[in-house]
């Protein structure tokens, strides 16, 4: 393999990339990225992959989610808080069902390039270039708006820096202590199912916390009470952006891409010969695969030797996208191998981006399919004897009708109401919670198969 360097990827083909009109505006900003401060440093980078270990290993479960696509316009405190209550919820009840730590990973901070599967997009007679994430151009149907802009990278750059800023103070100053289990509700869910049944968990864990503090074991003398690990993941899609970002720790002399702890590579872009998978190779980061319905066994296995050739755990995640009516045949031959070779990854299902259809004129996700992708994923993983290590979604905190289905039963007509997104359809708030309670039931199944397994030695 030919040497790497943060900017090998250049003499690679590629795919999805925007059509810049200023090509020395671009360089320019890439060279101001470059003297920016890291967003992430290599040691947390570090911790998360050691983290994700314990997942590969079997002892732990991956939530992460977050949005499809973040937003400029939709840069707030209330959204960020609103997301990472949301998120905290889904883990508490994860991690009370698996009786197993959750890792921790947002789509966020970070999360504004998108891949697309056309590179125009026509509305009454009038095709634009498509649009391709904040970072890129602007979603307004117009040509101005779709013309790529290289400012909006140093835009995307500080708004991560903000909203990571808001996200760490959240998980270390206080808010996400198990203390305030019952405070992370947000309204509109109070009154719904899921309410009630979160409302039941969290008096569970406040009477185990009464127990604990009765015989010394508090939140002020226990940090893991008191503080969660969260960390930030994106698609590495926009490799001039990453580039910028990417540095060698002073520590190890190794190269780490800072703009987010984990970054992954998406299923348009992971040609083993091309820019994408290049750049991720030379970093040390975790990394994500997304692995979809034209992905081979020879294919993967020779991805994962290029992204992961020493065989370490917590190194990569493959995140299976295949939709509900795919997953059962395309997962289980990928799993053997994996197995078979033995290598070492964390297995994750996506079970977003294979069930999108269009409703009522909208992009939209049933939330039955999304409920059959992840219970087929648990399925095929307890027939392989492997680990369903976690789940990959587009969530957020808000009320908003952009899937249907769930517990509140949202039909095609009313996704009007409130669609929000900038991208593809994400799990409101409601229906957020209630794939966590329903994954919990699949994990608590398994719970059985681990004893099982000890019990036999
Ligand atoms: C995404 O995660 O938003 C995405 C575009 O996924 P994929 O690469 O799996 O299509
Ligand atoms: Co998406």
């Amino acid at each position: 393999m030919t040497k790497w360097s943060p900017n090998s990827w250049r003499a690679k083909p590629i795919m999805q990339v925007p059509a810049y009109p200023d090509q020395a505006a671009l360089a320019e900003v890439e060279g101001r990225l470059a003297t920016f401060p890291p967003l992430v440093f290599a040691g947390e980078a570090r911790k998360l992959k050691k983290q994700l270990a314990t997942v590969a290993a079997g002892d732990a479960f991956l939530l992460q989610g977050g949005d499809c696509a973040e937003s400029f316009a939709e840069h707030g405190a209330d959204n960020i808080r609103d997301f990472f209550r949301v998120f905290l919820q889904m883990s508490v009840v994860l991690t009370f069902a698996g009786a197993q730590p959750v890792v921790k990973i947002g789509r966020v901070a970070g999360q504004f390039a998108k891949p697309r599967s056309s590179d125009t997009e026509t509305k009454d007679g009038v095709t634009l270039p498509a649009y391709r994430g904040d970072i890129i151009n602007g979603t307004g149907f117009d040509e101005k708006s779709r013309i790529p802009d290289p400012a909006r990278q140093e835009m995307a750059y500080r708004q991560s820096a903000a909203t990571l800023n808001l996200l760490r103070a959240f998980a270390q100053g206080g808010y996400a202590s198990l203390e305030n289990v019952h405070r992370w509700m947000l309204g509109f869910v109070s009154d719904s199912p899921q309410g009630d049944r979160y409302e039941a968990l969290a008096n569970r864990i406040t009477e185990t916390m009464d127990f604990m503090q009765a015989i010394g074991i508090t939140s002020e003398s226990n940090y893991s009470l008191r503080e969660t690990d969260f960390y930030t993941s994106h698609e590495a899609l926009l490799l001039g952006y990453e580039e910028a970002l990417t540095r060698v720790d002073s520590t190890s002399g190794d190269w780490y891409a800072t703009s987010g702890h984990m970054i992954w590579v998406g299923d348009r872009t992971r040609q083993p010969d091309h820019a994408h998978v290049e750049y991720c190779r030379g970093i040390k980061n975790p990394l994500g695969l997304k692995c979809g319905p034209s992905l081979t066994v020879d294919g993967l296995l020779q991805l994962i030797d290029i992204l992961n050739p020493e065989n370490e755990p917590g190194r990569l995640t493959l995140i299976a996208r295949f939709g509900s009516d795919k997953v059962a045949d395309h997962l289980p031959k990928l799993v053997r191998a994996v197995k078979k070779e033995g290598r070492n990854v964390v297995w994750s299902s996506d079970p977003m981006h294979g069930n999108t259809i269009t409703a009522a004129g909208y992009k939209t996700r049933p939330f039955d399919r999304i409920l059959k992708e992840v219970q087929t994923f648990f399925e095929v993983h307890r027939a392989e004897g492997t680990h369903p290590g976690g789940i990959h979604i587009e969530m957020t905190g808000k009320n908003v009708t952009e899937c249907t289905g769930g517990a509140r039963a949202i039909r095609d007509d009313e996704l009007q109401d409130r669609y929000h997104t900038h991208c593809d359809p994400r799990l409101n708030a409601d229906q957020a919670i209630e794939l966590a309670f329903l994954v919990s039931e699949l994990l608590k199944k398994g719970a059985g198969v681990t004893q099982r397994k000890v019990v036999n030695g």
